[in-house]
């Protein structure tokens, strides 16, 4: 993406707030009248008062001055707040897209990014281009204005002097070049560090436990401190860069600076420019150096958010992959029958999935068993429509679910998985998750159907318990049968159980399958389970294998085979 493209998109994104910016035009060119009205007073001043000795006009000179400074302030004070407000708005929008995009990203993108730095993408680099933007919106504009008027004025009370002076500018432009690429590669790079440096924290603070139980929190810290003192290091440069451009700026002023005066003065000494006019314009051309000064900076604003722009629409630009089509088919509830045709799938070269079919008719349990690696949780993903498959189709109710709206498949598809994640919140609030304008009696209902009532009543709140982030106020079994309210709430035709149980002791197992079993009923039901026995009823059983389907039959018909369930079987079956 070139510097101009980024322009472009900024701008259309703040088009919505066009009047803002036309308005802080307004009060700039406000603010930059006062300024170059302040210096075409010193001309009367000094001539006409100091030298000529006119009495009646000492008092009007100071009435001048404050009224101006009203007037400026004024000015100043609409022309920030409409262009500050117009930039954080910009903002806003800026920083909704980039979340929707990455809620709207497939599955497949999550697991290939690091949440850390997606997170740091939506706060930090937004927050950098949005201070950035601000600085460059507010002073660019007052500035430029304030700068044009001033030169147009020094030319216009003597164009010779004028440029003398102002021959240097176009030379500022050099410095401001060369540090602005710099500042622009330095953003970016630091804001990837920023980027490391969240993703750091979330998992030092997501797995703490972890930290805690292995006692290392020491290599934390010491990781902590490396990813700060690499972003320092970025800081430090752009630090330097930023710093250099005021400096460069002032030495090539002074050198107009020290000509004008040279100049000026042998003017005067012949009589060529009375003293008035060389004060007046010596003012003019040295209150042009602080807009210089100021647009310099402005430049490397600009660098700076275009850096970070850069990494946000990047993000933006993310083909998402799993989309609706523009026809896609609104499914109605559906029947529950699923079927896998030939899916080959892989999450990178290897294929993980080959040539893989099964079907399931309305109300079946379909009970998927392999070792570990055979791809049963990829089976229950691609049903799930977290990714497609390269080859073949998955179907509910003959309809290839890529043909299908995904708000309405996922309608019909309740999941359960071992991760029993729950949101920050109230009991009620996660179970409703599963249908959010779902009534009282229908949450009591499914706690009572998932056995979480007799918990949920015991609670000093019920179901307004709070169960803090990810439920860590509850056990284990406690959170599966919130997460199996969840679902039975939802009443969808297709149930996926990828290991529900295995996260949990005998007892709460126990107490989980036959929340499970209610929530079977009448649907149809892909399960994965290790554990053999509770699959054993299943109205068929697919052993994977690598990725192959390797057998498939009942129970008894697999155990008569003496293949690889058997296998498995007769392996758990010694433990026991
Ligand atoms: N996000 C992923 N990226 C790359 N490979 C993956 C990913 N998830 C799983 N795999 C690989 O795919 C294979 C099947 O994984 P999975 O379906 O989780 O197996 P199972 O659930 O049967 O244990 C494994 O070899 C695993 O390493
Ligand atoms: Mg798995």
């Amino acid at each position: 993406m070139t510097n101009k493209q980024i322009y472009i998109r900024l701008l259309g994104y703040s088009r919505p707030y066009l009047w803002r910016i036309v308005l802080s035009m307004i009060f700039s060119l406000v603010v930059a009248g006062t300024d170059v009205s302040y210096v075409n007073l010193i001309e009367p001043l000094v001539d006409k008062i100091i030298s000529a000795g006119n009495r009646d006009l000492v008092y009007l000179v100071p009435m001048v001055i404050i009224g101006l400074a009203l007037v400026k302030g004024v000015g100043r004070y609409l022309q920030e707040y409409y262009v500050k407000t117009a930039g954080q708005l910009v903002i806003q929008d800026l920083r909704n897209d980039l979340f929707k995009q990455s809620m709207l990203l497939s599955m497949g993108f999550h697991l290939r990014q690091q949440s850390g730095r997606l997170t740091s993408r939506v706060l930090n680099d937004v927050g950098t281009m949005q201070r950035a933007a601000a600085d460059a919106l507010v002073d660019g504009l007052r500035e430029s204005f304030t700068l044009v008027g001033l030169i147009i004025l020094a030319f216009y009370k003597d164009w010779k002097m004028a440029a003398v002076a102002f021959s240097v500018l176009p030379l500022c432009v050099v410095p401001a070049r060369q540090l602005g690429l710099r500042i622009k590669q330095n953003t970016k790079r630091s804001l990837e560090r920023v980027g490391f440096l969240t993703g750091t924290l979330q998992e030092s603070f997501g797995g703490i436990k972890v930290v805690k139980a292995f006692g290392r929190e020491d290599s934390h810290i010491q990781k902590f401190r490396g990813e700060n003192k690499l972003y320092y290091r970025f800081l430090r440069k752009a630090i330097k860069y930023n710093s250099l451009t005021a400096p460069a700026v002032e030495i090539l002023a002074a050198l107009g600076g020290a000509g004008v005066v040279w100049y000026g003065v042998n003017r005067v000494l012949t009589g060529e420019m009375t003293q008035g006019q060389l004060f007046s314009i010596v003012a003019a051309i040295m209150m042009t150096f602080t807009p210089v000064k100021r647009l310099t900076k402005v430049s490397n604003d600009i660098q700076q958010s275009i850096g970070a722009a850069e990494g946000i629409f990047n993000l933006l630009d993310q083909p998402r992959d799993v989309v609706d089509k523009h026809n896609a088919v609104e499914m109605s509830r559906a029947h529950g029958e699923v079927a896998f045709d030939n899916v080959t799938f892989s999450y990178g070269d290897e294929p993980v999935l080959k040539d893989v079919s099964f079907l399931a008719n309305p109300g079946e349990v379909i009970a998927l068993v392999g070792p570990s690696g055979a791809g049963k949780s990829t089976v229950a993903g691609l049903l799930a429509r977290f990714y497609d498959p390269q080859q073949g189709a998955v179907k509910i109710d003959g309809y290839d679910i890529r043909d299908v709206s995904q708000e309405s498949l996922k309608k019909n598809l309740a999941f359960v998985d071992q991760e029993t994640f729950l949101f920050n919140g109230s009991i009620r609030d996660n179970i409703r998750y599963g249908l959010l304008d779902a009534d009282e009696s229908a949450v009591v209902a499914a706690a009572r159907q998932a056995y979480a009532d007799e918990f949920i009543d015991k609670l000093p709140e019920g179901y307004d318990s709070s169960i803090g982030e990810r439920g860590v106020r509850l056990s284990g079994g406690q959170r599966q049968r919130l997460c199996v309210a969840r679902a039975l709430l939802k009443d969808a035709p297709i149930l996926i159980l990828d290991e529900a149980t295995s996260a949990l002791d005998t007892e709460s197992e126990a107490m989980v399958q036959r929340a499970l079993a209610n929530l079977m009923k009448n649907r149809t039901t892909l399960v994965i389970a290790h554990r053999l026995s509770t699959i054993m009823h299943a109205d068929r059983i697919i052993v994977l294998e690598q990725g192959r389907v390797v057998e498939v039959g009942s129970h008894q018909e697999l155990l008569a085979r003496n293949g690889l369930y058997r296998s498995l079987y007769d392996m758990q079956f010694k433990e026991a």
